[in-house]
């Protein structure tokens, strides 16, 4: 199938091999969360596939879906920073001005948990991720399921919209390449555009003297460091399961080179795809994947790229990574987990 960028529900809803219901609408989605159904949700970074926070028969049905361990502890979305505090015990003053500075975005804070925050949400831990997404349809479903259930600190828990390792999805299309067999006839994949960010949120874990990045994102380093006034740790005694060094990984195996090693690419390559800036050529016989401008584009660019050489069949995918700046530090942590076997 291919993965056109547009909206694939311009017209009219539509069910997909007779089940799971595709929609533009997030009263949709969000009456489907209302009543224990699973949602897949647009967000910035990636689409999520989400579930009410406080069910934990919907919460199983999304690691059932995904194919995920239950110990992977699962973020939840909710409307705002006053609902996030809802699902924390004690909040730093210096996770209250990352969350003041970079909420609605890209930004996922580890905090400890509050008693609304189960076990089958954190993986057993005394900790919760908590985020407030920027896309507004996913704003929109917050809002509804609040008025729904009466409940302005609602919370959805939602991990990426991929199979348990595979390449997060960065447009509803995805989803329904991924996910179709396995949601059900009352569950919804909402369509919100292509993901304007492309990778996963910066994860900071809030639970030590100082912040702690578990992974990098939009939101990098040197901006945790600007808002908080502190120098970002190394060590960090929270367990991230999810963030394995084997991950995001298509089926064609990946590797990073630099600018000057694509000229050895040899011609037995012919199967190979090529990611890098516009600024490098492709060498003949190779198949070129995505040619962003700069970091920002490579990270929007990067997933639908990996799933495209899959769906090319090609065998080896190169990449020549942009530099660490800014969010090139995710593009860079992505690739490298999606090299690794
Ligand atoms: O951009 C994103 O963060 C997307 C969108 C949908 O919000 N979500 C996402 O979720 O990437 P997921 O489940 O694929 O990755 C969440 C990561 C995992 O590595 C998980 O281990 C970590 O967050 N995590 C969740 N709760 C945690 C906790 N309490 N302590 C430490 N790490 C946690
Ligand atoms: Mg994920």
């Amino acid at each position: 199938m291919t993965t056109p960028a547009g909206d694939l529900t311009a017209r009219a809803p539509s069910r997909l091999n007779g089940a799971v219901l595709l929609t533009a609408d997030p009263a949709v989605a969000a009456a489907a969360l209302a009543d224990g159904h699973l949602a897949a949700v647009p967000t910035e970074t990636v689409y999520g596939l989400g579930a009410r926070a406080d069910l934990p028969h919907a919460v199983a049905r999304v690691y059932a879906a995904k194919g995920r361990p239950a110990d992977h502890p699962l973020i939840v979305h909710v409307r705002d920073a006053q609902a996030a505090w809802s699902w924390a015990s004690h909040v730093p003053m210096w996770a209250h001005a990352l969350a003041e500075a970079f909420w609605p975005g890209p930004l996922t804070l580890v905090l400890p948990r509050s008693a609304r925050a189960g076990d089958f949400i954190t993986g057993g831990q005394d900790t919760v991720a908590l985020r407030v997404s920027a896309h507004p349809g996913f704003g929109q479903v917050l809002d509804q399921l609040a008025t729904l259930l009466d409940d302005p600190s609602v919370g959805v828990a939602a991990p990426s919209a991929n199979r348990f390792g595979r390449v997060s999805p960065t447009t509803a299309q995805h989803v329904v390449d991924e996910l179709t067999e396995a949601l059900g006839p009352h569950d919804v994949i909402l369509e919100g555009g292509p993901s304007r960010v492309g990778v996963e949120s910066t994860i900071v874990d809030c639970t030590g003297p100082a912040p702690v990045i578990l992974r990098p994102g939009h939101v990098s380093a040197e901006q945790v460091e600007q808002v908080t006034g502190a120098a970002t740790g190394e060590h960090s005694t929270v367990r991230a399961p999810g963030t394995l060094a084997s991950h995001y990984a298509p089926r064609a195996a990946v590797s990073l080179i630099s600018a000057e090693a694509l000229d050895d690419l040899q011609p037995q390559d012919a199967r190979t795809g090529l990611l890098a800036l516009a600024s490098i050529a492709t060498p003949p016989g190779i198949v070129r994947l995505a040619a962003p401008e700069n970091a920002d584009d490579y990270a929007r660019d990067l997933y639908s790229a990996l799933r495209e050489a899959d769906a090319l069949e090609l065998s080896r995918v190169v990449a020549i990574p942009p530099s660490p700046a800014g969010i090139g530090a995710a593009v860079i942590d992505r690739l490298e987990r999606a090299a690794t076997r």
